[in-house]
């Protein structure tokens, strides 16, 4: 196979995990990462550019003749760079391949109203909502009356992660959706979706999918979102993961397969998206059914970091086959071993936190794989704190408990000023 050089867009811990696993493709040529971070350097070249900076990507894929952009985050897909890059490649009779889906496709995580009318439309199981504007507000208080506590409100832009909040008392949910609706998140909750809450387990589940319906289904994982032990305290980037989680068993994931992710599939084409990329499946199980607690367009993060180790398949060509929408591989060969992600964050996170802070110890450990996050290189080569979330320790085990336990033993060794991380990640599934 001819080789194929690589633009890989972001900077997370995600990004560091996806980098890792391609580098090892046989079929790499050259290979970028923008803006990446100090880890990611030890995969490919760093390039010091932002991937909203289109006219950035741009110059940056015509330089180093690049054939492939694989696209990390959201906020880019959101934003049109398909279409951005596309047309620029056309005017200048450039081959381009994209993994990312265009701006239509990407509504699907841009707005949470597009996301919900969609499953409507295509009977996906999610839970009940409503969608309102400060125009509609006696509205929707009539309808928060009609649901049970805690309350779910979403603002139905890109909020980085913070548009959710749950709400126990129907007053309160009454004052906060007042708040969000006269801008508590800009723009992003002009509009608020109202929904019934569910309870059950969540878990992730990723399809890669080419646009005419062929798709593979990656191993599922599960995150831990709260800051603290026993999932307590704020709601974080993600401060582990664990991937496959028991519970996804072959039976639920025939479940999510048949309602979920072939008529999500369908509409996608009903709706005439031509949609190559990732869909990242939000997923609840109650009692034994799969339900969408949300679509996002691109891979999870911590998710990613412990689902990339289980892929034994070369995915460098996979993401050739789903860009050019002609996906023929049939299945992934998946590590048979549990992958546990344990993620080290900067003290005080996910609120106010200190940057700049030296990490010591054995980032290149025996017994595990370190996906740095926010990190960035001192002037005298040092790595530095950068981010909230800093790095991640990602290990093998023959379960889930031998897994944490060498994450674990890893994160031991390591050390930065103010280091905080879970100690309890996997152990809810034990
Ligand atoms: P989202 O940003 O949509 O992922 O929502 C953030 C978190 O809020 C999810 O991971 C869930 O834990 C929770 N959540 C969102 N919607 C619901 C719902 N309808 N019922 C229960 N929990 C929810
Ligand atoms: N881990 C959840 C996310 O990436 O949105």
């Amino acid at each position: 196979m001819e080789t194929v050089n690589v633009l890989l867009l972001g900077s997370g811990g995600r990004e560091a995990a996806i980098a890792w696993k391609l580098s090892q493709s046989p079929s790499m040529g050259k290979f970028f990462i923008a803006p990446g971070n100090a880890g990611t350097s030890a995969y490919g070249t760093n390039l010091p550019l932002k991937p909203t900076d289109f006219e950035a990507v741009y110059n940056a894929v015509c330089e180093h003749d690049i054939d492939l952009v694989v696209v990390g985050n959201e906020d880019p897909l959101v934003f049109g760079i398909r279409e951005a890059l596309t047309e620029k490649a056309a005017k200048d009779g450039r081959k381009l391949l994209i993994v990312g889906p265009g701006r239509e496709g990407a509504a699907l995580e841009g707005s949470k109203d597009f996301a919900k009318r969609f499953m409507e439309r295509y009977n996906i199981p999610t839970a009940r909502y409503a969608t309102f504007t400060a125009e509609t507000l006696e509205q929707a208080d009539s309808f928060l009356e009609t649901l049970l506590p805690p309350y779910v409100l979403k603002a139905d832009g890109l909020a980085a992660g913070k548009g959710v909040l749950i709400i126990d008392k129907l007053e309160e949910a009454k004052k906060s959706l007042r708040k969000m609706l006269a801008g508590q998140f800009g723009d992003a909750s002009a509009k608020v979706v109202i929904e019934e809450f569910l309870s059950g387990i969540e878990c992730s589940v990723f399809v890669l999918t080419d646009g005419s319906g062929r798709y593979l289904v990656l191993p599922p994982a599960k995150d831990y979102k709260r800051v603290g032990e026993g999932d307590t305290g704020l709601n974080t980037g993600g401060m582990g993961s664990v991937c496959p989680p028991p519970f996804c068993d072959d039976k639920f994931m025939a479940k999510v397969d048949e309602r979920i992710i072939r008529p999500t599939l369908e509409g996608l084409r009903k709706e005439g998206i031509d949609y190559r990329g990732f869909i990242f499946l939000g997923l609840i199980k109650c009692g034994s059914n799969p339900y969408v607690i949300e679509y996002n367009v691109r891979m999870g993060d911590p998710e990613t970091e412990s689902v990339m180790t289980r892929i034994a398949s070369d995915l460098l060509p996979v993401l050739v086959e789903t860009a050019s929408g002609e996906l023929t591989t049939s299945a992934l060969e998946e590590d048979p071993r549990t992958a546990v992600a344990v993620m080290a964050v900067s003290g005080g996170y996910p609120e106010a936190y200190e940057k700049g802070k030296v990490i010591t110890g054995n980032l290149n450990p025996e017994e595990s794989v370190i996906f740095h996050a926010g990190t960035k290189e001192g002037a005298d080569g040092e790595i530095l704190t950068s981010g909230g979330r800093v790095l991640a320790a990602v290990s093998y085990g023959e379960n889930i408990e031998d897994a944490a336990a060498r994450s674990y033993k890893t994160l031991e060794g390591l050390h930065f000023d103010g280091m905080y991380y879970r100690r309890d990640i996997g152990k809810d599934l034990l």
